[in-house]
């Protein structure tokens, strides 16, 4: 039983149809003769089909190869024109809680190109603190080169204020960037009238296929390409489109927005259900991100994320994936040590308190047979978690020798500075880019000389 389609969702019926059919031709969509000119039809066809799924003008859309893409185009190309523009211009503003495609991108900048981060705080729901961004616009805003934001956070689920977040730059002419790949096709999503200068989505999170997303770019931001070549999408990113995953990408989305109104309720249900059902189980859970219950519209409908007090969330994650119930953490693990979710640090809670996070998120192939299953396996596999979580602490604590192999760890001063109610210029719990030998997260167990993290950024 899947609920982590967050991390992936299976491909709807109308994109499955077109992927299989374009796959089933031949012609690249810059080629001049009739195989291209079919191709390159498919390609703008789907280019209007996805910006009216967007609320957004053809013109702006830019395929990418997904939300990774998508994400480190917008960052990069905006600090890079903005600072060329005007040298001063060197503070990214940031939210503390992106998915690892722009936290990454952003440290990146930093490392090589100059870039000073403003880590944004968020409030223990996990919504930006706007108190936090307005002072910063105000103390400097002739250093600042852009925003980034996420639309909804993909561990805890929380909606962040896009329209009060442009508003506020539009006073000091600050571009904004959204990472708005959990969000697109799961809430209503208007390019347009959200005053965002660029926006990431991804097929694979709404039901299109892996390896294909778009940037969504307002027709007169300057961008500066990351990868260069021949400059099929407007100059700004360069590839040969691949028609077929295009296709489905864009025929997903026009299905999935289309549906949106049903669906949208639907899932909300869902989730309210499996949030009862988790807390009916285990009563000492602890719902993190927007409650429903109290901030309707503040969470995404498939999202339900929980904290088990005494439990790992990568056994929790093992044993109900033995139950046949697949689900999440959300949070990285290095070297087969757990490490806590930056985003539930940001949130203010402690390494311990982060320690047992799970999510479950629900899609178009949810039911209500999936929270019924789920029910029926917490309990016994909460109750495993917890015996391990303990055996575990308890290792931990008693010789010299388990202390020493399972220290977790130390967290600099910085990432505590992340909770706190201010911006913060640097955070780093995570693994280096030296240390970090694959981020694949196809394994949970890691050697020194091999560092892995799982999990991680879905
Ligand atoms: C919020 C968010 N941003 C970006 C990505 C990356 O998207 P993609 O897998 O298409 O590269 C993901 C998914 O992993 C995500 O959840």
């Amino acid at each position: 039983m899947y609920l982590d389609h967050a991390a992936t969702t299976p491909l709807s019926a109308p994109a499955l149809a077109a992927l299989t059919s374009e796959l089933s031709r031949s012609g690249n969509p810059s080629s001049l003769h009739g195989s291209g000119r079919r191709a390159r039809a498919v390609v703008e066809q789907s280019r209007e089909t996805l910006a009216a799924a967007a609320g957004a003008s053809p013109s702006e859309v830019i395929f990418t190869s997904g939300g990774t893409e998508a994400d480190n185009l917008a960052v990069k190309g905006l600090y890079w024109s903005r600072r060329a523009a005007d040298p001063r211009r060197n503070r990214i503003l940031v939210s503390s809680i992106e998915h690892a495609a722009v936290q990454d991108t952003v440290e990146w900048l930093e490392q090589h190109e100059g870039a000073e981060a403003v880590w944004l705080p968020v409030d223990e729901r996990g919504l930006l603190r706007l108190d936090v961004l307005e002072a910063e616009l105000e103390a400097a805003p002739e250093t600042v080169a852009l925003i980034s934001v996420m639309w909804a956070n993909n561990e805890v689920g929380s909606l962040q204020p896009i329209p009060a977040i442009t508003a506020l730059a539009s006073r000091f002419g600050v571009p904004v960037h959204s990472d708005a790949v959990q969000a697109f096709a799961s809430v209503p999503v208007d390019f347009a009238g959200s005053g965002l200068a660029a926006m990431s989505v991804s097929g694979h999170k709404i039901g299109g296929p892996v390896g294909v997303g778009a940037l969504l770019l307002g027709r007169s931001v300057a961008l500066v390409p990351v990868q260069h070549g021949g400059g099929q999408e407007r100059s700004v990113r360069s590839g040969t489109l691949d028609t077929a995953s295009i296709a489905a990408f864009a025929a997903a989305a026009q299905d999935a927005v289309a549906h949106l109104d049903q669906e949208g309720p639907r899932l909300s249900w869902l989730r309210d259900q499996v949030i009862e059902a988790v807390r009916r189980t285990v009563p000492d859970a602890v719902l993190r991100g927007p409650d429903p219950a109290t901030d309707p519209t503040a969470r995404l409908p498939g999202n339900a994320h929980f904290t088990f007090p005494g439990c790992e969330g990568d056994s929790l994650l093992f044993l109900l994936d033995m139950a046949g119930v697949e689900s999440s953490t959300g949070s990285a693990c290095t070297a087969g040590v757990p490490r806590p979710s930056h985003v539930l640090l940001a949130m203010g809670l402690t390494e311990e308190q982060a320690r047992g996070a799970q999510r479950f998120s629900l899609g178009h192939t949810s039911t209500q047979q999936d929270v019924e299953k789920l029910e029926a396996v917490l309990g016994s596999v909460h109750e495993r978690a917890r015996l391990a979580g303990m055996a575990g602490h308890a290792s931990r604590i008693e010789t010299a020798g388990t202390r020493h192999r399972n220290a977790a760890p130390a967290q600099p001063a910085d990432r505590a500075a992340a909770s706190a109610p201010t911006a913060t210029t640097r955070t780093d719990t995570r693994p280096t880019d030296t240390t970090r030998t694959d981020t694949t997260g196809t394994g949970s167990e890691g050697t020194a000389a091999h560092t892995v993290r799982t999990g991680a950024g879905t």
